[in-house]
C-alpha cells in the first residue's frame, strides 16, 4: 500500500530571499526534511529568532506548564484582525482567561449531549445533498465545507445553512478566505513588526459584511433572549453564561468576535479533516468497509450511539494525525530560557508543529503511513499521550476539541452508511498549509451508492 500523500520537503539550506517566497506558496513545501528528525531547530532572520520545537517535553513547558509565559503571537493575528476583533482565539492575558470562563461551559461534556441532535441532523443533510451525486466524481471538500457549517449554524443559532443568513455568512467567507494573507506567514517570515501590512483589496471589506450578518444573528438572538423566546442553543448559553469572577457578560460586540471565530475554527478545520479522512479511506478499501459494517448502528438519534463508533473515531483520530487541520501553532517568549543548551531571548517566536510532531520519525512508529490501529498498540498510546496534538494542548486547547471528536466521527459514518467512495487515478491530492491543511486542487472521489 502506498503512503498518504506528503509534500516534497525544500533542500536543507536555501537563501533566505528563497526561503521568504518558498513560504508563500505554502509553508509545508517550505521546511527542509530534517524537521521531521529534529527535537529542535533555530530559525535566524535579520529581526528575530524562531525556533521550531517538536521535542515532547519542551513543548508540554510551553504548553502546558508555564502557558502564562509563553502567550499567543501577536503576529499570528495580524491576517485575521479585521474579520476576529478580540476573539479568544486571538486574546492573551486576562481578557483570555474572561472569555474562557463564560465559553467553557458551553462546550463541556453535558452540553455536547444536548446539541448533538442539531448534529445529527447536519449529517442527515450532508448524506441527503450526496445523493444526486451518486454515480459521479465529485470535489469533496465543497461538501465537507457545507457539513461543517451547516453544523456550527444548527448547533449555535438553532438554524441550518439554508437560512438565508447563514448561506450569506458562509458565501463571504470563501470570498474572504481567498483574499486574506495566510495565516502564520508573518510569524515566519523575516518581516519587522513596524512595517505596515496590507491586506489584500477587499479583505477589509469582506471581513465588514461578515460582521454585518454576524451583528444581525446576535442582536436577533438577544431580543429573543430578552422576550423568553431564545431556543436553548449554544449561542443562549453562551450570551446568558456570567463570568463567575466579575459577574460580567458578553456584550453584543464581543460576541460578534467570538461567533466569528466558532464559525472559522469550527468549520473550516472539521471540513478539512473530513475531506482528508475521506480520500483516506477511498485509498483504504479494507478500512473503508469496516466503517460501513459498523456505521448500520445509525439510525435514531441517540447520543449513545457514539460509543459504539470505534473504528470511525480511531480513523478520523488517524487522519487528525497525518492532516492535521492546524498545521502550527505560534507562541512568544517573554523572559530568557534556556531550551536544549540554547538561549532563547524574550521576543523569540516558537513554533509547535502538529504537522511535523505527528510523523516525528524519532517518536511513531511508521510514522507517514495510515494505521488506525496504531491506537492500540504501545507505541500508539505513547504517542497520542506525548506527540499528538491536533487540538492543542493545556490551557489554550481548542474549545470545541470535544466537539469536534462528536462531530467528525459522526458525519463520516453516516456518509459511508450509504455511499461508497473511490479515489480517482490521475488525482493525487497535495497538501498546501493554507488556513488549515487543504489539497492544493480540492479532493475528488468518486461517489456510488453502497
Ligand atoms: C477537527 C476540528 C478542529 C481542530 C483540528 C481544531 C484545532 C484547534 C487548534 C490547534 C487550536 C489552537 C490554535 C492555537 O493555539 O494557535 C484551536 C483553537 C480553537 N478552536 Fe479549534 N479545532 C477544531 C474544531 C473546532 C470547533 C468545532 C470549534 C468551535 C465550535 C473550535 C473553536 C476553537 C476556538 C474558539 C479556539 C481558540 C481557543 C483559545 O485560544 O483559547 N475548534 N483549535
Amino acid at each position: 500500500m502506498s503512503l498518504p500523500p506528503k509534500p516534497a520537503s525544500r533542500p536543507d539550506k536555501v537563501s533566505l530571499w528563497r526561503y521568504a517566497r518558498l513560504f508563500r506558496a505554502d509553508i509545508l513545501s517550505a521546511q527542509p526534511a530534517r524537521l521531521y528528525r529534529a527535537w529542535m531547530a533555530e530559525f535566524r532572520t535579520p529581526f528575530f529568532r524562531s525556533y521550531l520545537m517538536n521535542q515532547p517535553e519542551l513543548i508540554k513547558t510551553v504548553l502546558k506548564d508555564r502557558p502564562d509565559d509563553f502567550p499567543k503571537s501577536d503576529r499570528i493575528g495580524e491576517g485575521l484582525r479585521p474579520l476576529l476583533g478580540n476573539s479568544v482565539f486571538l486574546t492573551n492575558g486576562d481578557t483570555w482567561k474572561r472569555q474562557r470562563r463564560i465559553i467553557d461551559p458551553a462546550f463541556e461534556g453535558g452540553r455536547l449531549r444536548e446539541t448533538f441532535p442539531a448534529m445529527w441532523e447536519a449529517a442527515e443533510a450532508a448524506a441527503e445533498r450526496l445523493a444526486p451525486h451518486a454515480g459521479q466524481v465529485i470535489e469533496i471538500e465543497a461538501e465537507t465545507s457545507h457539513a461543517a457549517a451547516d453544523v456550527i449554524f444548527r448547533t449555535l443559532f438553532s438554524i441550518p445553512i439554508e437560512h438565508h443568513l447563514a448561506r450569506e455568512v458562509f458565501e463571504e467567507f470563501k470570498t474572504y478566505q481567498r483574499s486574506q494573507p495566510l495565516l502564520n506567514l508573518a510569524a515566519f517570515v523575516p518581516l519587522p513588526r513596524w512595517m505596515p501590512r496590507f491586506f489584500r483589496r477587499g479583505t477589509k471589506a469582506s471581513a465588514a459584511r461578515i460582521r454585518r450578518l454576524i451583528t444581525a444573528l446576535t442582536k436577533g438572538r438577544m431580543e429573543e433572549i430578552a422576550a423568553g423566546t431564545a431556543p436553548d442553543d449554544l449561542a443562549t448559553k453562551i450570551m446568558t453564561t456570567a463570568d463567575p469572577v466579575t459577574g460580567a457578560r458578553f456584550d453584543t460586540e464581543e460576541m460578534v468576535d467570538q461567533v466569528a471565530i466558532f464559525f472559522l475554527a469550527g468549520h473550516e478545520t472539521s471540513a478539512s479533516a473530513l475531506a482528508w479522512t475521506l480520500y483516506l479511506l477511498a485509498t483504504h478499501p479494507d478500512w473503508q468497509d469496516r466503517l460501513a459494517e459498523e456505521a448500520q448502528v445509525l439510525e435514531t438519534c441517540d447520543f449513545a450511539v457514539m460509543s459504539k463508533l470505534r473504528l470511525s473515531r480511531d480513523v478520523f483520530r488517524e487522519a487528525l494525525r497525518l492532516y492535521p487541520p492546524v498545521p502550527m501553532m505560534v507562541r512568544e517568549s517573554t523572559c530568557p530560557e534556556r531550551f536544549r543548551d540554547r538561549d532563547v531571548k524574550p521576543g523569540a517566536q516558537l513554533v509547535l508543529s502538529p504537522w511535523h510532531l505527528h510523523r516525528h520519525e524519532r517518536l511513531w512508529d511508521n510514522p507517514d503511513g495510515f494505521d488506525p490501529a496504531r491506537w492500540g498498540t504501545e507505541n500508539g498510546q505513547k504517542c497520542q499521550r506525548e506527540a499528538y496534538i491536533p487540538f492543542s494542548a493545556g490551557a489554550r486547547v481548542c474549545t470545541g476539541a470535544g466537539f469536534a471528536m462528536v462531530e467528525g466521527p459522526l458525519i463520516l459514518s453516516r456518509i459511508l452508511r450509504d455511499y461508497r467512495v473511490a479515489a480517482v487515478p490521475g488525482r493525487v491530492p497535495v497538501p498546501v498549509a493554507h488556513l488549515t491543511v487543504r489539497s492544493e486542487r480540492g479532493i475528488w472521489l468518486q461517489l456510488t451508492r453502497r
